[in-house]
């Protein structure tokens, strides 16, 4: 079978797409004839050689298909089921100690850009009811971790005011998810023409973060003075300031992304005096997986996808997220050979 690895030290020159044994489901495990991948940052950090992983790795966490087989002690899998990877194999439920988040796909295990991949059962849920694979391969990295921001680290609920930043895959979820749930959305982007798109999924107000240096001060001006809910803040050190300006008097930051660095100066003193809280997100547990799929199917949510790369085209995948021109989701087909 075709599969994307990465050859150490990592850069997308070092993509390599390779033949490999097609696995068998094991006791406990099963066989998915994966249809496609989904990319997101951590992925890309991965193949720059980012994230140190055993040579000839096989990429990206996210993954969708058919169950082709089911292995001994299995229950609750038949084959032709629609199975969707999880980030985390390890983390069932209930808060996620570092011993559960072990084994992330193609990171600290093989991961799912393979035409086919044996694992144990608990490394997927079912996928939503009326998903293509495609879809559904948008979902476990970037869409839990936003449903995580919105619903389990505080609980969003409607006339709440919601400020996401960017257009990339999980703040176009968190737009979704938090429109869904009846909140008010504040979103901003470096385009007008994303602006414009972020309008028409459902964003009430948004603000050029380029043009604007002090969108969170505007952000607040905006709700006239009262200030935000929950920012779902994905740049991290460079954004974190303007995020505590925009937001209200116990408002709630979940701070999830390092698209500006990994540390940098916190304004304390303005942070303390609005009683703020900030909740560190790590994607979500299994339980929190199916919770999303739950109300994705109740609520008829799509994500949207920008761009569908095929298999042996990943680097040039990578290439299009980091140029920042996507909008949403780019996914990988894996269209595959029945024969394997
Ligand atoms: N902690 C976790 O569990 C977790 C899970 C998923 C993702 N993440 C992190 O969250 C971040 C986003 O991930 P993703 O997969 O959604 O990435 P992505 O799809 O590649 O999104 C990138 C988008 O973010 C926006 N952006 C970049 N710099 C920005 C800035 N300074 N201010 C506001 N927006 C900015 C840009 O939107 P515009 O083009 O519209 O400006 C860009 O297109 C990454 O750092 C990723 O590692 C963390």
């Amino acid at each position: 079978m075709k599969a994307a690895t990465l050859k150490k030290p990592g850069g997308l020159d070092n993509i390599v797409i390779a033949d490999r044994d097609q696995p068998e489901a094991g006791p406990g495990e099963l066989l998915v004839k994966v249809a496609a991948n989904s990319l997101n940052y951590h992925d890309y950090v991965v193949a720059l050689g980012g994230i140190p992983t055993v040579d000839g790795r096989i990429l990206m966490s996210d993954g969708a298909g058919e169950v082709v087989s089911v292995g001994e002690g299995v229950s609750g899998w038949s084959a032709g089921d629609h199975a969707l990877s999880v980030f985390f194999p390890g983390w069932a439920d209930g808060p996620g100690e570092n011993e559960k988040r072990l084994g992330v796909p193609g990171d600290h295990a093989d991961g799912f850009a393979a035409e086919y991949v044996a694992a144990p059962a608990r490394a997927f849920t079912k996928a939503p009811k009326d998903y293509s694979f495609a879809e559904a391969a948008t979902l476990p990295c970037a869409a839990l971790t936003a449903w995580r921001a919105l619903f389990v680290s505080t609980q969003t609920k409607p006339g709440d005011i919601v400020l996401v930043q960017g257009s990339g895959g999980v703040s176009i979820f968190a737009l979704q998810f938090a429109k869904a749930a009846g909140a008010t959305v504040i979103a901003t982007s470096s385009s007008g023409e994303k602006l414009e798109r972020l309008t028409a999924l459902g964003a009430d107000h948004v603000i050029n973060y380029k043009e604007e240096a002090d969108w969170g001060k505007a952000a607040l001006q905006w709700t006239a003075g009262r200030g935000v809910d929950t920012v779902v803040e994905i740049g991290g050190p460079g954004t974190l300031t303007q995020s505590i300006h925009a937001c209200r008097t116990g408002g709630h930051i979940g701070l999830i992304g390092v698209l500006t660095g990994l540390s940098g100066e916190v304004p304390t003193a303005l942070f303390f005096q609005k009683n703020l809280v900030m909740t560190g997100i790590t994607v979500g547990s299994q339980a929190d997986q199916r919770d999303m799929i739950a109300a994705i199917d109740a609520n008829g949510i799509k994500p949207v996808i920008d761009t569908h790369f095929p298999l042996d085209q990943v680097a040039d995948a990578f290439q299009h997220q980091a140029a920042q021109k996507h909008f949403g989701k780019i996914v990988i087909d894996i269209p595959g050979d029945a024969s394997g």
